[in-house]
Parts: C-alpha cells; sequence; structure tokens
C-alpha cells in the first residue's frame, strides 16, 4: 500500500492506496480555525500545527483501515511548492517513516498533484488543458502526458484565490474568502455593480487579478450605497469569466478539445456551471474533480505519485552536478 502526506499549506492529509491505485481512505484536518482569528495564514502557526497533528492523523487513517506500518511498501509526500515550515513537517516525518520501514520516498510537486487530482475519479485522455486555480497559483498549463506538463500562462499578480481572499477581506467576511464569496454572492445581483474583466484584451494566456481587487477597493470606498452581495456577485463573475475565457482560447489555440479545472477555486460553483455552458456551446469537454479533491488534500498526492511508484518512477530525487543555488557567495 501506498500512503501520501499532504502538509504544503494550512490543510494536514493522510491517505492510503491499494497496491492497484484505488483510494481506500483519506483523512483531512483543517487549520481554517486556528488561522480564523488572524484573517489569513501564518505560516510559524500553521508548521506547529502540522507537527502536533500529521502523527496522530496517520495513526488514525491506519487504525480505521485496520493496517499496520508494516504494510505499507511506499510513502509519497508533497515537496514544494508551499510554506517552507509545512513542507518540512510532512517531508521530515516522510522521511522518518521510509528510513524506519525500509521503503521508498516519492516526492510530489504539489501543482501537478491539484492537475493529476481528476484521476482519482474518471480517466481523461491526455493531452489537455489544465487550469489550475488555487490560493497560491493561478496558471493554465499542456498536459502532453502525465509526465509532461507544460506551462503556457500564470498570473503576474495575483492568484484567482488570492483575490478571493483579500476582496473578502475588504467586504469583512474572514478567510478563507472563497467560500464566504461564493455564499454572499447568491444573494447578490451582479450586473448591479461594474468590474473589469482584467486581461482579455491580451492575447497572451497569462491572467492578474491584483487590479480587480483595487477596482473592488475603490468601489467600497467612493459608493457607500453598493450592496456587499451585489459586489461579491459581480467580483465572481468577473474571475470567472477571465477564467473560463481564457482556458476556452487556450483549448482553440492548442487544438485540444480537453479542459480540467482543478485547484482550490475549482470547487467555485459559478466557475463550474459557466465552464460547463461555454465548454458546451464550443464543443470542449470540461471536467472538474469533486469538490473535496480541489481543495488541498492528500488523496491528490497520492495518485500522483501512484502513477510514479507504478512505473519505479523515482526521478522525484535527481542528481545534480552543480553547486546548489543555495550555497550564495560570501560577501
Ligand atoms: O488549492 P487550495 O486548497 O490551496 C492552495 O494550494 O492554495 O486553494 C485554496 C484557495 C483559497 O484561496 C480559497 O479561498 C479558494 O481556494 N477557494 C475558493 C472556494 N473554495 C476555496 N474560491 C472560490 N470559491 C470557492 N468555493
Ligand atoms: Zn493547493
Amino acid at each position: 500500500m501506498l500512503l501520501a502526506i499532504e502538509t504544503s499549506c494550512d490543510e494536514t492529509g493522510v491517505a492510503l492506496f491499494s497496491e492497484s491505485g484505488r483510494l481506500l481512505k483519506h483523512l483531512l484536518y483543517s487549520q481554517v480555525a486556528v488561522h480564523s482569528p488572524f484573517g489569513g495564514i501564518v505560516p510559524e502557526v500553521a508548521s506547529r500545527k502540522h507537527l502536533e497533528v500529521l502523527p496522530g492523523l496517520t495513526k488514525k487513517l491506519l487504525d480505521e483501515l485496520e493496517v499496520n506500518l508494516d504494510q505499507i511498501s511506499a510513502v509519497a509526500v508533497t515537496m514544494g511548492p508551499g510554506l517552507i515550515g509545512s513542507l518540512l513537517v510532512g517531508v521530515s516525518f516522510a522521511k522518518g517513516l521510509c528510513y524506519a520501514k525500509k521503503v521508498p520516498l516519492i516526492g510530489v510537486d504539489h501543482l501537478e498533484a491539484h492537475i493529476t487530482a481528476i484521476y482519482l475519479e474518471r480517466e481523461v485522455t491526455c493531452p489537455f488543458i489544465a487550469l489550475l486555480v488555487s490560493g497560491g497559483h493561478t496558471a493554465l498549463f499542456l498536459v502532453k502526458d502525465i509526465r509532461e506538463v507544460f506551462l503556457i500562462g500564470h498570473t503576474r499578480d495575483d492568484a484567482a484565490g488570492e483575490a478571493f481572499d483579500k476582496v473578502a477581506k475588504l467586504l469583512g467576511l474572514g478567510y478563507p474568502g472563497g467560500p464566504k464569496i461564493s455564499k454572499l454572492a447568491k444573494k447578490g445581483n451582479a450586473s448591479k455593480v461594474s468590474l473589469p474583466r482584467p486581461m482579455l484584451e491580451d492575447k497572451s494566456f497569462d491572467f492578474s487579478f491584483s487590479g480587480l481587487k483595487t477596482a473592488v477597493l475603490n468601489l467600497l470606498r467612493s459608493n457607500k450605497e453598493v450592496k456587499p452581495e451585489d459586489l461579491a456577485a459581480s467580483f465572481e463573475k468577473s474571475v470567472c469569466e477571465v477564467l473560463v475565457e481564457k482556458t476556452l482560447r487556450a483549448s482553440k489555440a492548442y487544438k485540444i478539445s480537453r479542459v480540467v479545472v482543478c485547484g482550490g477555486v475549482a470547487a467555485n460553483q459559478t466557475l463550474r456551471k459557466l465552464f460547463f455552458e461555454r465548454s458546451k456551446d464550443e464543443n470542449i469537454e470540461c471536467f472538474f474533480p469533486s469538490p473535496e479533491f480541489c481543495t488541498d488534500n492528500a488523496a491528490m498526492v497520492g495518485i500522483n505519485a501512484w502513477f510514479k511508484w507504478k512505473d519505479k518512477d523515482f526521478s522525484s530525487l535527481e542528481a545534480e552536478p552543480y553547486a546548489r543555488a543555495k550555497f550564495k557567495k560570501l560577501t
């Protein structure tokens, strides 16, 4: 069996997979309540919480499945990108387990894990275009094969999830902003407030959301009458329209009629609805993981690692011929 661990940000996740790549169970400990009083994630608090929670959560997973550590044949862990303190907890814990049980360690890239999360529930034939929309990243990829992923566009400033979180803060909704904006937006009327559609004129596949956030701030300052629910609805619509338009443009430009949308913001109902409507009109197949596999979790880490494990590909640790960049010049 394969044990997978995710601790890159503020969610502690563990998952267990069978040798054949079936997800047996996954558990998640969300740190939302811990960070809420601060209005956002406090990195030091996040890493300490992972340290406190991870061993017990792993034991709980194994106990619930009546599995013992001797039955684990490989351990997968998110090795980046993410918060360094949080990553270190997962990586060190995984290394310890591998050393004790003499099993291989598989390092997983967090972004690739989001992209392959779709395979937890269905097969999607490569190539496909992947839109990754999370709190830390917003990017478009051309996935030729799950081993051959090319970046074709990315945000030049804020990630889409980050924009949701910042606008939620401006509206006094608290953290995490995405689900809160989404809930408020349901009561609002997007057409009551006009907001820009950033980067739509631009021919590249890049995004930019920080100006949109500033537009919300300016509106709040200049128009005291504006209803928060209308503003939330208009903001959500603007982000979703830009994401859908740019992704479908990429799909047409590269002549690839399959699109996978992943990452925390992919849990957004308005985004899902708009993608399905627009892709149907344009004969593009659109796939979303279930919301529980859009936001951070260890199941997506496990499925990504399983593809490597199955092919005996342990290339997450490569030989490096050059001195590491971390050795800086002494000045
Ligand atoms: O993928 P994720 O869990 O963590 C990162 O890798 O960043 O994404 C978290 C982000 C947060 O910014 C959160 O506000 C956003 O996803 N998010 C949403 C929704 N659920 C989570 N944004 C919009 N609508 C949602 N329903
Ligand atoms: Zn993530």
